[in-house]
Parts: structure tokens; sequence; C-alpha cells
């Protein structure tokens, strides 16, 4: 069982992803913390994000232990990621990793489910079951604000950066942030994590295929 969980930022498609591994026994895969990490490296190792040469060879050269770096989560890490993530060369470089866990999940997990921009659509086409996550930009600041506490920057601050990660998402060539089209719709504007997770559940049991929530 292969669940794939794609969305812009903040539309709660961790949270969901994570819920859904645990509910039914599959390992759980967050792909944007690969693109994170090579944004990181890049940064790090004193290139620019826009270098291509320099960020596939990040992405090349990532190790596990880039993967658990409390740097990772930070709203600069997301806005570098979605620039290297632009680079087909640097999506090229892990595609084999994010397919290989999907078919050969760590710890004899009979399945698992994977979120990011592209899984349903470029990753794993054959997904058991795609999930599409939105919610208004309005909302998704407003709770990524919420998230980063003390050390939010303005809540305008936080819409502005955001649309302009969404921009990128969308516009870039190399596949691009949109739903798969046999993928199901989940828009949580009004939903809370325990109203989403059971939509989200009873599209995955099978009880609602119907395309939408
Ligand atoms: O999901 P998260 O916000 O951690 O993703 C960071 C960035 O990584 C996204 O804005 C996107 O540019 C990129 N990404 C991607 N494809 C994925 C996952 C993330 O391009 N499957």
């Amino acid at each position: 069982m292969i669940v794939a969980v794609d969305g812009p930022a903040a539309a709660g498609k961790g949270t969901l992803a994570r819920r859904l591994a645990a509910h039914f026994g599959l390992a759980y895969l967050d792909t944007g913390s690969l693109y994170r990490a090579v944004g990181l490296r890049v940064l790090r190792a004193g290139a620019n994000p826009d270098d291509t040469v320099a960020a596939e060879a990040a992405a090349r050269g990532l190790t596990p232990a880039d993967l658990t770096d409390p740097e990772l989560r930070a709203e600069a890490t997301g806005a570098v990621a979605s620039k290297v993530a632009a680079q087909p060369a640097v999506r090229a470089a892990l595609l084999q990793f994010q397919r290989d866990f999907a078919r050969n999940p760590p710890a004899g997990a009979k399945g698992a489910v994977l979120d990011g921009r592209d899984i349903g659509t470029v990753v794993i086409p054959d997904a058991d079951r795609k999930l599409f996550v939105t919610a208004s930009p309005e909302e998704r600041a407003r709770r990524r604000w919420a998230e980063l506490g003390a050390k939010a920057p303005p809540l305008a601050e936080v819409e502005r950066t955001m649309a302009e990660r969404d921009r990128r998402d969308q516009e870039r060539a190399a596949a691009p942030l949109k739903p798969a089209p046999d993928a199901f719709l989940l828009d949580t504007s009004d939903l809370d994590i325990d109203a989403a997770f059971a939509a989200a559940k009873a599209y995955i049991s099978g009880a609602n295929t119907s395309g939408t929530n």
C-alpha cells in the first residue's frame, strides 16, 4: 500500500501523513526534508542555491545526518529548498531514494506514506491512494505564523514569502506542484486535524472515492 500526499506548504499534509502512517502501520517519508537538506548543504558550502552544479553535488552527497539538522524546519530553509527543487538535476538525484523507500519501506512496514509536491504525479504515479491537501492561502499563512510562535515575523511577511514559494513550486517546469488527475482533493481550510484525518482515512479505506471531501 503506497499513499501519496501532496499539496502546498502549511496545508496540513505533514501532520495528516504522519497520522495516516501510524494508523495504517505504514512507514512515513517527508520528502520536503530532502529538498530542505539539499538547500542547507548548498548554503553551508557557501554556494548560490541557483548554482546547478553545486545543488546537484549537494543532492548526490546527502547523508542521513543531514536529515536531522535542527535548521531544516526554519522558514528560510523552506525558501532555499524551493529554489534547489526547481532544478531537474536535483530532482533526478533524489528520485530513486524516494521510490526505493516506497517500494521497500524500512522496518518491515507493509507500505509507505510519502508527502511532498510531486509524489502522485511523478515519484509514484501508480500509488494506491493519492491525496491532494490544500487550504486557502490566508489560512495556510496563519497556521505557519502560529507555528513559528515567538520567532514569527509579521503575518503579512509570512503571507508574502509563502505566496512566493507557492508560485515557484507551481510555475517550475520540473515536476510542478499540481494535483494528479486521480487525486482525492481535501480542502482543510475549515477542518481541524481530527476532521481532516477522518476524511482522509475514509478515502484510504475506500469509503469515499468520489474525488473530493
Ligand atoms: O514540504 P516542505 O515545505 O518541507 O518542502 C520544502 C520545499 O521542497 C517545497 O517548497 C518544494 O519546493 C520542495 N519540494 C518539492 N517536491 C517534493 C517535496 C518538497 O519540490 N516532493
